[in-house]
């Protein structure tokens, strides 16, 4: 089952690395970042998982891999997504749309997930961005669940990553 399976990920906050450890690990395979994958990773790899993380609304690294996939095809691509917000069908739907034009080929299964969030662990680019966020998401009065999430998150550290989540991805494989 997978040995032609390749595990890959991008990580900035640390939770789509620990979704993609726990997969690979209960598969008996090492998880590689996709910024050093190498050409003979993907030699014989049928089934592709990519972890990656939400960044203002996008799939972190998606464009990356549809061009990876594009030169290596394989038959089956899983993503596995950590952000803020709930676990709910309008999360998923909301994540395919705004992401829809980067998916790879054949198109993925989409398995969501939360994961972490701590302004204070972030570089100070990224926390003045978050400060300015903030303030522009504190005057909406309609907020989505992924707005909702980040404000909330900017003021409370979230810590949210639950490896059990990706039980339901191993049972599909
Ligand atoms: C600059 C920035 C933008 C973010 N935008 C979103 C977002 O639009 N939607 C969301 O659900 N989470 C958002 N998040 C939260 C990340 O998805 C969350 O931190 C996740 O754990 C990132 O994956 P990683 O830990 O593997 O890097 C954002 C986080 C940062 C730092």
């Amino acid at each position: 089952m997978t040995e032609n399976t390749l595990v890959l990920f991008m990580s900035k906050n640390g939770a789509s690395k620990a979704y993609a450890t726990e997969i690979a690990k209960r598969l008996n395979l090492e998880p590689i970042a996709l910024k050093a994958v190498k050409k003979q990773d993907l030699s014989g790899c049928d089934t592709l998982i990519y972890c990656a993380g939400i960044y203002i609304s996008k799939i972190k690294g998606l464009k990356k891999l549809k061009k990876l996939t594009e030169k290596h095809p394989v038959k089956t691509i899983h993503l596995f997504i950590a952000g803020l917000s709930d676990d709910s069908a309008e999360t998923i739907a909301k994540l395919k749309k705004d992401n829809q034009a980067d998916f790879p080929e054949p198109a993925p299964s989409i398995t969501y997930a939360r994961g972490t969030f701590d302004v204070k662990k972030m570089g100070l680019p990224t926390r003045l961005m978050m400060r300015f966020l903030h303030r522009i998401l504190s005057k909406k009065s309609d907020l989505n669940p992924e707005e909702k999430g980040l404000l909330e998150a900017i003021d409370t550290p979230v810590y949210a990553v639950d490896l059990t989540k990706t039980d339901a991805l191993i049972n599909r494989l």
